[in-house]
């Protein structure tokens, strides 16, 4: 758990938000164990900017990844971190390829202090197509 959350940490350090100046990364371990990370990239336009989770997701499945275990998340501003909850569309992309009640968020401010979730309690329902 140390691991990946040092690894989103890290990921966050690569952030692009000059507009918001929240910097947030994410680490998403995959079920062969290899972890992909990511970071928001922002864009002067706002609504193309993507998610660190979205980035950590189609960085992976961009790779030939489809199966996942968890994904750890940092955040906040440059003086103070938060424990950031994903978004609405970044919990839609987890859904499409992870089974709710298995996949695990971790949500953390540091190595010490997180809390976890299922993507079921964050997302008890979601938009299927299948
Ligand atoms: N952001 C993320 O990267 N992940 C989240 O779960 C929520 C928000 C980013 C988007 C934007 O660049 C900044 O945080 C402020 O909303």
């Amino acid at each position: 758990m140390e691991d990946l959350i040092k690894k989103a940490m890290a990921a966050r350090e690569m952030a692009y938000a000059p507009y918001s100046g929240f910097l947030v990364g994410a680490a998403l371990e995959c079920a062969d164990g290899t972890v992909f990370t990511g970071c928001n990239i922002e864009n002067a336009s706002f609504s193309p900017t993507n998610c660190a989770e979205r980035t950590a997701f189609f960085k992976a499945v961009s790779e030939g990844k489809r199966e996942f275990v968890r994904i750890a998340i940092v955040g906040g501003r440059r003086e103070e971190m938060v424990a950031p909850a994903p978004c609405g569309v970044c919990l839609q992309v987890m859904a499409e390829f992870c089974k709710a009640n298995e996949f695990q968020i971790i949500m953390a401010k540091d190595t010490q202090d997180y809390t976890e979730a299922y993507l079921k309690e964050l997302l008890p329902n979601n938009f299927s197509l299948k």
